[in-house]
């Protein structure tokens, strides 16, 4: 009895009622019909009649005290209501998330296309082979195919993981007339999974532009603005590829300069970059995604975003953008 008497006393001094939330907490853990107070009376109303004697008078006491302290909560400023909260007082200041460095890269792109009157454009991830494929000149069975290694559906072989945006170029032309101007970014995948260091996935931007008299000349004045605006370059250079969907096709470089070692590694020691594939839309492509060739021609490009991040952020390996590594985010912050 004694020493449950002496615990509960304890209780009550250390319970916090600095607020009306906890001063009704109070009341019920200790003051209610079935609170700890009253079941202090409970056990001893069943005393022997000598020890009640010894105990009457501290399980009063604990009575008291528990009543005293509740009346003295109530009469607090705070749990009267009277005390207002400061609203111009700091707040605790709260972490805030930084872009992811792709983002950044893909919504300047999508800027600089804006600019000049490209509008933005997504297609699906599950692409079909007709729109990765067909429409854009890949022929059946070609080994123009394997040239990137495609993630089939397993239980319906016509549908496909895209390998690149260039499938999107498709479905714009056979859903808009001309002219057209779009730029489409995007997930793309493809199944390289032959080194540890390799990826599955990463994200390109596309660009489409068709009208009547689109010539080469047009094309080269829009990548340079390109490099100009994205890269602060003023000098790029094209040469020739290919690509079952452009004709002529391209590789274009961007000439970096050779001004320190990053430039030397970065550029192989030649002091030219390589930054995306282009080339006029085959005249087989117009007419498969129903835009009349005779009448129309254009140009398309692609690049691959990750290739451009690495290189303006110095990043070594192209898998820690998939590692949500907050180390490694939050240096993005405020860019
Ligand atoms: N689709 C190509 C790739 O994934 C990139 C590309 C090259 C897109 C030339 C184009 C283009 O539109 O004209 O490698």
């Amino acid at each position: 009895m004694q020493s449950t008497i002496e615990n509960l006393i304890e209780e009550i001094n250390n319970y916090d009622v600095s607020n009306p939330d906890q001063a009704e907490a109070f009341r019920l853990a200790f003051l209610s019909r079935k609170g700890k107070v009253s079941q202090l009376f409970d056990t001893f109303k069943l005393l022997p009649g000598e020890e009640k004697k010894i105990y009457g008078k501290s399980v009063n006491e604990v009575k008291k005290l528990a009543e005293t302290k509740f009346k003295d909560a109530q009469n607090t400023k705070v749990n009267q209501g009277q005390v207002r909260p400061d609203f111009t007082r700091p707040v605790k200041s709260s972490t805030i998330g930084s872009r992811h460095p792709l983002s950044i890269i893909r919504d300047e792109i999508i800027d600089i296309f804006a600019r000049i009157g490209y509008d933005v454009s997504y297609g699906p991830e599950i692409e079909d082979d007709w729109h990765n494929f067909s429409a854009l000149n890949f022929p059946e069975e070609h080994p123009a195919r394997d040239m990137q290694d495609t993630f089939f559906v397993e239980k319906s072989p016509d549908f496909a993981l895209r390998t690149h945006t260039s499938s999107v170029q498709v479905r714009v032309m056979e859903n808009q007339k001309p002219p057209i101007r779009t730029i489409s970014p995007g997930r793309v995948f493809r199944n390289e999974a032959i080194s540890a260091r390799s990826h599955c996935f990463f994200h390109q931007i596309e660009g489409l532009y068709i009208d009547e008299n689109v010539s080469f000349a047009d094309l080269k004045q829009t990548i340079l603005y390109f490099a100009e605006q994205f890269f602060g370059k003023s000098k790029i250079r094209m040469r020739p590829s290919y690509f079952p969907f452009t004709e002529p096709s391209a590789e274009v470089d961007v000439y970096w300069g050779l001004n320190n070692e990053v430039d030397y590694r970065l550029t192989k020691g030649t002091g030219w970059l390589e930054i995306m594939g282009c080339g006029m839309v085959d005249p087989a492509v117009l007419q498969a995604s129903g835009i009349d060739s005779e009448k129309y021609s254009g140009f398309a490009f692609g690049m691959g975003i990750e290739r451009i991040a690495l290189n303006r952020y110095q990043i070594p390996d192209i898998r820690i953008f998939s590692e949500n590594d907050q180390r490694f985010l939050m240096q993005f912050s405020g860019k």
